[in-house]
């Protein structure tokens, strides 16, 4: 698993308590990344104590942790409606989410005035993310602390069919973009997703319009999916070490 910035412990705080939020009977979707994973773990370990779920996973590691943690498995494929998906992030920018000018303290739970834009993606998982996410009636992202930006900046992971590499990079460029191609890390050539497609991330620098650059992204040629997700979240699971905040969209 890809290493990132947050603590074992955010991970698993914030983990634990969006496994808390799921209930007898719920159709789960299970998100990709070492905080998803956390989720997954506390979800295991409410099956174990005797809860009924039925989850669906968003990649090959997803599926091994989930099995491992003992959670009841169907196939995304014959699954048209989640009550619930579980997901990690890379940054969710919570400027335009929070109303008044003083940010928030995080020293208790609440409410946001609009749903955080986020960037997701850096575990190539994000098309299968989105058909989760766009699936659940509700939208829980989990994340540690370090994940909290005022505006977005991070590359956005963009999932490319493999013919169309070169046309969606100059697609990229001239919508103000610096495309790279992402390589595997323990394999010679490019990440190939569990799709089979090819990633680009693509740095904007500042993204004060997400939704725009989405809905541009999105008519590129070519792209399969990317990893800005606008308007999706429901709720953001916010882990420090020892516990976490959950911050809700009214
Ligand atoms: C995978 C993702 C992950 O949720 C995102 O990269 C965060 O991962 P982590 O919790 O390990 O920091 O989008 O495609």
């Amino acid at each position: 698993m890809k290493s990132t910035e947050g603590t074992a412990a955010a991970k698993r705080a914030a983990g634990e308590r969006a496994a808390a939020a799921v209930v007898d009977g719920d159709t789960v979707g299970l998100g990709t990344g070492s905080t998803a994973a956390a989720a997954i773990r506390a979800l295991g370990e409410r099956v174990a104590a005797g809860l009924d779920v039925t989850a669906v996973t968003t990649s090959h590691q997803s599926r091994a942790v989930a099995r491992e943690a003992g959670v009841p498995l169907t196939d995304l494929a014959d699954t048209a409606r989640l009550d619930v998906a579980i997901d990690g992030a890379d940054e969710v920018a919570l400027s335009g989410a929070v109303s008044g000018s003083g940010g928030l303290a995080l020293d208790g739970d609440e409410t946001l005035a609009a749903s955080p834009p986020l960037i997701k993606g850096g575990g190539a998982a994000h098309t299968r993310e989105k058909i989760v996410a766009g699936a659940a009636d509700r939208y829980l992202v989990v994340v540690d602390d370090t994940k909290l930006v005022g505006t977005l900046s991070h590359p956005v992971p963009v999932a490319v069919v493999p013919t169309a590499a070169a046309t969606v990079e100059r697609h990229l460029q001239a919508a103000g973009g610096t495309p790279e191609p992402r390589d595997a890390a323990r394999k010679d050539g490019p990440v190939v997703t569990d799709d089979g497609n090819l990633v680009v991330d693509c740095a904007f620098g500042d993204v004060s319009e997400p939704a725009t650059l989405a809905a541009e992204l999105s008519a590129v040629p070519g792209v399969v999916e990317h990893g800005l997700f606008v308007d999706t979240t429901d709720a953001v699971v916010v882990g420090r070490d020892g516990d976490a905040t959950l911050l809700s969209v009214e």
